[in-house]
């Protein structure tokens, strides 16, 4: 399989590589297919003029790094992606399509069934999905989602009725059936709920990070001098090296697989917690054991480089590994970023994270609820991605070694668990089976096709002989 160069950035939607779209406020607008026939007619002009592509995104972070520190252009950039039951409905209007969706089963099983799927969600550990996706507009399933993201909210929204509008010309092709809308925390920018820089540390593509011709920086973040917090493209993007283990349809060929989980967070609850159990822990106090529950403090200072106290100085760094499976050092084992990136092998095992924050801030006194991560990823296989890392690594007491502990952040067990002892030093601190601090209250697996594809309206005839 072939390379990734930035030249082909321009076939590959917009938020998927270079740290996707700059945004502080976005909406993820699920919607139903009413006429497939004409969606496949209008996506065509919407591709041309309203998608975002990878190259267009490049270009627009080129411009925002010439621009004095925290100036922003008032844009918001659009992306689209499928689930199973959109892309096969769609092939009911496109016969070149219907064959390309043979021996998805095989290869992206967790894709056709959905993320609501019965044994789906035993899996993962979720709780049943009440009140997500109340189809408010008119029932139908969810076959497809828009992101539109940038700099705040009645930028994205105008945006979001320009490609609706274009996508029902001619009728109503499209449905909004409900959205989901963050934005960045006014009083904490860039930090998530519990009060943690986000977003900070992500895989670096083969390609595209390390390309000549990327001639600005993309970020602050400090990274290894060496090549290993980088990923082949295919991990990513499908069809490209590094994505031979699971080979998909060919007209795959540069999408990625999109995971959207909306993760409740109970903030009170957790700042109880921190308050209540960090001496158990033997923690010095709330800060530094709320920091080894999540593997950074709160400025995004790795608690494994430094954890005596919030370093801001080091917030950005991402230039260090944990050595191995047991050596706690300064980091515990179930650390949530430890956890989820264990930064020894396991390379196909990465994902491209994309969340932003919903809901106001806690305040003390007030309902616990409503507010939280509205949690995106890419990846070319979501059963190596974002299925693997919560699955086989949050959820698992034993990863990486005996009695390591849950994943307090996004770790999911059985009611019938018994408690989790999540290891400090030599002392641990019990955690429920069922999260108390982040609860999945919908989500589901979607495709973002390539722009190809897109131009193509799912005219996938010639998208070479192995449909
Ligand atoms: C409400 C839920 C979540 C919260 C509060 C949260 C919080 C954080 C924070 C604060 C970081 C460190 C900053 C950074 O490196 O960007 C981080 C990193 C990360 N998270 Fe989460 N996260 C959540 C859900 C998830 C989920 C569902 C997954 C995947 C299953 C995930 C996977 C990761 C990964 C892979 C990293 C980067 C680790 C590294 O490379 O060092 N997170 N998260």
């Amino acid at each position: 399989m072939s390379s990734l160069k930035i030249e082909d950035l321009s076939g590959i939607q917009g938020d998927i590589l270079l740290n996707g779209f700059p945004k502080k406020a976005e909406v993820f607008c699920f919607f139903t297919i009413r006429a497939a026939q004409a969606f496949c007619q209008n996506i065509q002009a919407v591709a041309n003029s309203k998608i975002a592509t990878g190259k267009d995104i490049k270009d627009l972070r080129e411009q925002i790094s010439k621009l004095p520190k925290g100036q922003i252009i008032d844009v918001a950039k659009t992306n689209i992606a499928f689930t199973s039951r959109g892309l096969t409905k769609l092939s009911n209007a496109q016969s070149s399509l219907q064959k390309g969706l043979n021996g998805l089963q095989s290869s992206a099983p967790s894709f056709v069934g959905g993320m609501q799927n019965e044994s789906e969600r035993q899996q993962l550990g979720d709780p049943v999905f009440n009140g997500w996706n109340l189809n408010q507009n008119g029932g139908g399933p969810i076959d497809g989602v828009l992101l539109v993201a940038g700099i705040n909210m009645k930028t994205v929204e105008a945006e979001l009725q320009n490609v609706l509008k274009q996508l029902n010309v001619g009728g109503e092709v499209v449905v909004e059936l409900f959205r989901e809308a963050g934005v960045e925390r006014a009083s904490q920018p860039g930090h998530e709920h519990f009060g943690f820089n986000d977003g900070i540390s992500h895989p670096q593509v083969f390609g595209i990070n390390d390309s000549p011709s990327l001639n600005f920086q993309i970020d602050d973040v400090v990274q290894s001098t060496d090549n290993s917090n980088f990923v082949d493209p295919g991990v990513i993007v499908v069809g490209r090296h590094g994505d031979e283990n699971s080979p998909k349809p060919q007209w795959m060929n540069d999408g990625s697989f999109l995971v959207f989980r909306k993760l409740e967070q109970h903030v009170g609850k957790w700042n109880d917690f921190v308050i209540n159990q960090w001496k158990n822990a033997g923690s010095k106090g709330p800060a530094q054991f709320s920091a080894q529950l999540v593997g950074r403090w709160q400025s995004g200072c790795p608690i494994f480089l430094e954890d005596q106290f919030d370093d801001s100085k080091l917030a950005l760094k991402n230039d260090f590994v944990y050595g191995g499976f047991t050596a706690q050092g300064k980091c515990p084992l179930a650390a949530h970023v430890r956890k989820a990136h264990i930064r020894t092998g396991f390379n196909t095992s990465r994902i491209m994270r994309r969340g932003i924050p919903y809901g106001e801030d806690f305040l003390p006194g007030k309902p616990d609820v409503g507010r939280g991560l509205l949690f995106a990823c890419y990846q070319s296989t979501i059963e190596d991605g974002y299925r693997f890392i919560q699955t086989a690594w949050a959820n698992q007491r034993s990863f990486p070694s005996q009695d390591a502990g849950l994943d307090v952040t996004i770790g999911q067990g059985k009611a019938t668990d018994p408690p989790s002892p999540f290891q400090i030093g030599t002392k641990s601190v019990n955690i429920n089976p069922i999260n108390d601090f982040v609860t999945a209250k919908g989500g589901e697996y979607f495709f973002a096709p390539s722009m190809a594809v897109l131009k193509a309206g799912f005219n996938i005839g010639n998208f070479g002989a192995r449909l």
